[in-house]
């Protein structure tokens, strides 16, 4: 309930990734103006970063209701079919996961996205029967963490693609700013920068560390949210210098450790750390990548200079990886 306190309803209040905002705004107001739906959009990027936050927002802004499902919900092509004829004109489906659409399912979509047709069988055997139906003119609105994962029939049935990217300092310092004053904790500049400087690029993270740091400074301090109250609760969470989790420093160190720096497949990292591959591409290496931390090449993942040096191993003895992919 809170979360849904904090989150910006409107384009205008959305702090951040001023190439979606300009054109969003764009294509909303067109679409608008002319009376229309907005096309199809598809919004991708890593966890955390705002893409069903930009779904409500695309439906406040069209003034229209937002009807949310998921893929790997979205389990037979009846329950698509429940959804869509659920419908009223102009509304937004949003469908978090997308990638993870059955195919079955994935074919239904299809003709509903383009020609607003409703498409499916009924029972089975001799009996089954072919059904078609209209649908109201609608928004999907498609969420997923890399538009690679999509089939290229459902990439291409999107007429807005759409890529958030990891916030930088001052946008995140503002997000975090902006969250302790809808969350009434005294905060200065600098404690939210803290926050933002080790809150990995995310909002997400940097809301819930927000969350914890006010526990410790009404705990152990005054209240008061400064840089210094916020350095000593993000040690105690055991989130580093540089914004790096456990999980990070886990990927890094077994790189370095077990696989001399790599090249190393992503799955055998997987296996070394016991953590799923999907997790390593989708939540925790996209950030390192973005930072300088790894590299992804040809014949695997390769730990940077810089990784070396942030756990104070000898840079002599590990020079600077030049890859040539
Ligand atoms: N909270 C989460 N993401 C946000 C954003 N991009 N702008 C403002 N507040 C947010």
């Amino acid at each position: 309930p809170i979360d849904y306190a904090i989150r910006p309803r409107r384009l205008a209040d959305y702090i951040g990734q001023p190439a979606v905002r300009e054109q969003l705004d764009i294509f909303i107001s067109a679409a608008r103006n002319r009376g229309e739906s907005l096309d199809h959009t598809l919004v991708f990027g890593p966890p955390g970063l705002g893409k069903t936050t930009l779904a409500h927002i695309i439906a406040a802004e069209m003034q229209v209701d937002l009807k949310s499902t998921s893929g790997p919900v979205l389990e037979r092509p009846g329950d698509l079919a429940a959804m869509l004829t659920n419908l009223q004109p102009g509304d937004v489906l949003f469908i978090d996961e997308i990638h993870r659409l059955s195919p079955v399912v994935e074919e239904v979509l299809y003709p509903a996205m383009e020609d607003f047709q409703l498409d499916i069988m009924i029972g089975d055997g001799p009996a089954a029967r072919s059904i078609k139906l209209d649908l109201p003119r609608f928004t999907l609105v498609g969420a997923t963490t890399r538009a690679g994962l999509l089939t290229s029939p459902l990439r291409d049935r999107f007429g807005i693609v759409q890529r958030l990217e990891f916030y930088n300092l001052a946008e995140l310092t503002e997000i975090v700013a902006r969250s302790a004053r809808l969350l009434e904790i005294e905060a200065d500049r600098e404690g939210a920068a803290e926050i933002a400087r080790r809150a990995r690029g995310t909002p997400r993270i940097a809301n819930r560390l927000l969350r914890r740091v006010r526990d410790f400074a009404e705990v152990r301090g005054n209240g008061f949210l400064d840089a210094s109250i916020a350095d000593q609760a993000l040690n105690l969470l055991h989130v580093d210098s540089h914004g790096l989790d456990h999980m990070d420093r886990r990927l890094l160190l077994a790189m370095i450790e077990k696989f001399e720096g790599g090249p190393v497949g992503v799955d055998s990292l997987a296996a070394a750390i016991s953590e799923e591959r999907d997790t390593i591409e989708d939540v925790i290496e996209p950030y390192l990548i973005q930072q300088g931390f790894m590299m992804r090449t040809a014949r695997g993942r390769v730990v940077t200079q810089q990784a070396h040096l942030h756990f104070g191993f000898d840079a002599e003895r590990y020079p600077p990886i030049h890859s040539n992919d």
